[in-house]
């Protein structure tokens, strides 16, 4: 373990366990480190084939931590950021990449799923993207991605209203291929990922290069990264953050 991620590479298959469930495995600047490491580093070794993501505790991820966004908004972080080394990696993934999802999946818990080419949910899973909740906007290349998945009513009820999206329904509008009871879910994923393992890593990479437009979606990334660095920055922004960690509802209304 390093750093709240659990890193196991066993038979062609890298699992990545998010494992800081006092948290709800929320997503700190040391963690996108190390997946960022560990998917780039499978980039080069051959031995990887699979990438199966999952969490400890009763969710997958709260998604970023809202401590380092806070820490960001009233500049008080310095050093490397990792989420953009990670959000890459997912972009540029030529290596298949299976989900495993139970309960919370917030924000990025959410977009990384847009990424992944087979999604397993559990029917306690929960999906919320709400990013203008917190006065943000899309990232990960949802805001394209995610209305071409769902339509973009769905999408921005979403994204704007923070609806959320349960098991039965993920499957129901293509954002998993399976629902799968709790006790099984890692099972299942396990499955298709020794299934995956198997099948010639050439054909694999070639096929899901032609199913998505890495260019595109990398070059997303970066328009809506500095969109979202501006905007962690807004005032706005800090009332949301703020709010979070006073345990009260946000008050947008005095502010311009
Ligand atoms: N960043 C930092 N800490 C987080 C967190 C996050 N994203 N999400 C949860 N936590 C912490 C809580 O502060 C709490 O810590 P504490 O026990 O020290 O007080 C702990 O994890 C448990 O969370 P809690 O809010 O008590 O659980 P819950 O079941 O009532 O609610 C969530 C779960 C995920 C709905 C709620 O925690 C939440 O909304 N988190 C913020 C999600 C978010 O906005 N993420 C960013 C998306 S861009």
């Amino acid at each position: 373990m390093t750093e709240h991620v659990t890193v196991e590479h066993e038979a062609g298959i890298l699992t990545l366990t998010l494992a800081r469930p006092d948290k709800k495995n929320a997503l700190s600047n040391a963690m996108y480190g190390v997946l960022a490491d560990e998917m780039e580093k499978a980039e080069n070794d051959s031995a990887v084939r699979v990438i199966i993501f999952q969490g400890d505790g009763d969710s997958f991820t709260s998604g970023n931590d809202l401590g380092d966004f806070t820490a960001q908004a009233t500049g008080g972080f310095s050093g490397e950021r990792h989420v953009g080394r990670f959000l890459k990696a997912l972009a540029n993934a030529t290596r298949p990449l299976i989900a495993a999802v139970h309960g919370q999946a917030v924000g990025v818990g959410t977009t990384m799923l847009l990424h992944c080419d087979l999604v397993f949910v559990a029917p306690n899973a929960r999906l919320t993207v709400p990013f203008v909740n917190l006065a943000l906007v899309p990232e990960a290349a949802s805001s394209w991605l995610l209305p071409a998945r769902i339509g973009h009513a769905r999408a921005y009820a979403m994204f704007a209203l923070g609806e959320a999206v349960d098991g039965p329904t993920a499957l129901a509008w293509g954002l998993a291929n399976g629902l799968v009871p709790l006790e099984d879910l890692r099972a299942r994923a396990r499955a298709a990922a020794e299934q995956l393992a198997k099948r010639p890593l050439g054909a694999l990479t070639v096929t899901k290069r032609l199913m998505r437009d890495a260019e595109k979606i990398a070059a997303l990334m970066d328009t809506e990264g500095a969109l979202f660095a501006e905007r962690l920055r807004t005032a706005e922004a800090r009332e949301a953050f703020m709010a979070f960690a006073e345990r009260r509802p946000a008050d947008f209304s005095k502010i311009a």
